[in-house]
């Protein structure tokens, strides 16, 4: 029911904020989406026990006001350059921790924060914990594409194919589509003024080698496959226990 899906979402959240957030972290990447609303609801919790001048790092819009509304000092990339640990939420997790991102339309800022990050850690409920990227969640690969290059980056990603030697992934094409807004008649814009596109391709079996197609097409600005990035995963299941890989 929706209400295991938040206390799942709310342990893997509260445990990966315990484990990770001590008081020697000075400056804390805050991912985006519903699950990071409870490890900022944590955070709050914890205020007396973290680093006295603490700077959280946000990654939309969302996390930025969530964590102003709790009382956090809100920091930037140009003052605060490395990041200590960032905490954040997936659409899917494969077996080797690589990650689909981007359901909020923020995987841009979200992949530069990572990147900047010594520690990159993962919090979801257990219907993201998977074998294979595209197994669970079947909403496509969010790809942030600048608006003048939507059409042919498009284009261009229905040109790929699955490779006949190894498979890279399971579709014989891929399907793409533009996002749209749900209230308001055109497209999703992204925090960066972009555009999102979301495309399918079954099963990724490879998601290293995916990601190298997709980023090298002219208009993609970031793709929202993390691979390699996570050290640890957190999910949350519904008889109200967390594990973690
Ligand atoms: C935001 O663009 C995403 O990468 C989110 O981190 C991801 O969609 C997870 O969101 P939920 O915690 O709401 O599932």
């Amino acid at each position: 029911s929706a209400d295991l899906i938040e206390t799942a979402k709310q342990l893997a959240a509260y445990q990966a904020v315990d484990h990770y957030v001590n008081p020697q972290v000075r400056v804390l990447g805050v991912g985006s989406g519903s699950t990071i609303v409870y490890a900022i609801h944590r955070l709050a919790e914890q205020r007396a026990q973290l680093h006295p001048d603490l700077v959280c790092i946000p990654t939309s819009f969302q996390s930025r006001q969530l964590l102003i509304e709790a009382g956090f000092r809100v920091g930037d990339l140009d003052e605060f350059p490395q990041v200590d640990v960032t905490i954040d939420g997936a659409d899917e997790v494969d077996a080797q921790l690589n990650v689909i991102k981007g359901g909020g339309a923020a995987q841009l800022r979200e992949k530069v924060v990572a990147a900047a990050s010594k520690v990159f850690v993962i919090v979801a409920d257990h219907r993201k914990d998977s074998t294979h990227l595209g197994q669970q969640w079947t909403k496509g690969v969010p790809i942030e594409v600048i608006p003048f290059a939507y059409n042919t980056v498009m284009a261009q990603i229905a040109t790929l194919r699955p490779t006949s030697t190894t498979a890279v992934f399971e579709q014989n094409a891929p399907t793409v589509t533009l996002r749209m807004a749900l209230r308001k008649a055109g497209p999703v814009i992204t925090d960066n003024g972009n555009f999102v596109l979301d495309a399918h391709f079954g099963l990724i079996y490879a998601p290293g080698q995916l990601f190298d197609q997709l980023i090298r097409i002219p208009g993609v600005v970031e793709v929202g496959l993390f691979c390699g990035m996570a050290a640890k995963a957190y999910f949350g299941k519904a008889d109200g226990t967390v594990v973690s890989r």
